[in-house]
This record gives C-alpha cells, structure tokens and sequence, in this order.
C-alpha cells in the first residue's frame, strides 16, 4: 500500500515547481497520517472482539458489526515521530486510549533513552496495544518500547506493530525477542547504514515532522 505514499513521505523538502517551494512539511504529515490510519485499520482486522447491533436508517433497520467499544484498546505512539503516524487512530478506533512513550536514540551510540512515560500502572486485563512508531531501524526502540510495555501487563500477542519503513535489524531483533509478535509496515527498506538511518528510508522523521 506504499507506493503514493512513498512518494509524498519521500518528498524532499527543497523540490520546486514553477519557482515555488513545495510545503513539504505538511505533505510529510498528511501522508504519515493517512498511512497510519490505513495500518492501524489493517492491523484491527480480525483481531479487535466485534459486537453485532442494529442501526436505523432512513428507509429501515440495517443489521452491523461494530468494534466492541467495552474491550480495552490502547494506542501507544512512540515519541515524537509516533505522532505523526498515530495521528488519525481514533478514527478507526474510536473508544481507544492513548499513552505516550518518548524515547530518544543516541545519534553516536544509538542506544534509546526513555524520556517520557505515561503507560498506566496495568494495562487492563485482555487490552491491546497498537505500538506506533514510522521507523525501525536498528531496533534498539522499538525493543525498550516493547519491554517497558510488558512490564505493565501484556503480552507479545496483545501488542501490533505499526510502522512506515521497517528495515531488517529491527525486524530481525523483533522476531527473536517476540516470538508471536506481529509488525505492520508500510514497506521493508534493505538496509540501514553506520549513522542508523534506514536505506533508502525518509531521513529523520521525527525532524521532518517536528524539527
Ligand atoms: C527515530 C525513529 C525511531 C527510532 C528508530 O526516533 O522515530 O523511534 O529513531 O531507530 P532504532 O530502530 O535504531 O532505535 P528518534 O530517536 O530520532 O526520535 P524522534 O522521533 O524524536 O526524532
């Protein structure tokens, strides 16, 4: 489902038509909006409890399947990048809540700092948990995000992945640690270079959306 997207999240901000600047930025975070909303819906697909119900319409009653809005469902975005990705969750996912987890990697190491953590104490018993983070690069995230979440009381199959680019050390590390674990990625990038930028990728995502 990449394709157009890849082309917008890719943009380079100085491309210029007819002598005008492109406003890249807002390109940026549109487009990693409506991709998040996409994988959100594709990760919710057969894994959220459904309810049947009954609805009026103008010309009578329709039978449906709603998301059953009693079971816990959580969204956690990975700061900051996270944001722009989980931006339209509660669109799909209208009875979710959200708790924000900043992490920051190292531009030397590259070894991720916790800086921000609002998990709840427990996660409610059976909730699942969408981790939303665009890039995964070397892993070393979305792992301490991943960690930090079962500490609070779930586990590997009550979380889903959702990222833009996802690149072969994280996804590597994920299956080994996971086992279970599923990741929804809008595409595999093949490599990630010695700074830890994912090849060919988007650069920082989080600069480009808040920088
Ligand atoms: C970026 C990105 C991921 C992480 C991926 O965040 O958004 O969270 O790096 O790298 P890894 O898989 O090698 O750990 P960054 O630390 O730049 O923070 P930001 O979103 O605030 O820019």
């Amino acid at each position: 489902i990449f394709s157009e997207w890849q082309f917008k999240l890719q943009l380079d901000c100085n491309y210029t038509s007819n002598n005008q600047k492109r406003p890249c930025k807002a390109d940026l975070e549109n487009a990693m909006a409506e991709l998040g909303r996409l994988l959100i819906y594709e990760a919710s697909r057969d894994w959220l409890p459904t309810i049947r119900g009954e609805i009026q319409s103008p010309m009578g009653v329709a039978s449906v399947e709603f998301i059953d809005p009693r079971e816990p469902v959580a969204v956690v975005p990975i700061l900051r990048a996270g944001l722009a990705l989980a931006e339209h969750a509660s669109s799909i996912l209208p009875a979710t809540k959200t708790y924000h987890l900043g992490i920051s990697r190292d531009e030397e190491t590259l070894q991720p700092t916790v800086y921000l953590n609002k998990l709840p104490e427990k996660f409610p018993e059976g909730s699942r948990v969408f981790v939303v983070d665009p890039m995964l690069a070397t892993g070393g995230t979305i792992v301490a995000a991943i960690d930090l979440i079962k500490e609070h009381g779930v586990d590997n199959k009550q979380i889903k992945v959702v990222s833009a680019v996802a690149a072969p050390p994280a996804l590597q590390k994920l299956s080994e640690k996971f086992p279970g674990l599923h990741v929804y990625s809008g595409i595999i990038d093949p490599t990630v270079n010695d700074k830890g930028f994912i090849i060919p990728g988007l650069g920082d995502a989080g600069d480009r959306s808040f920088g």
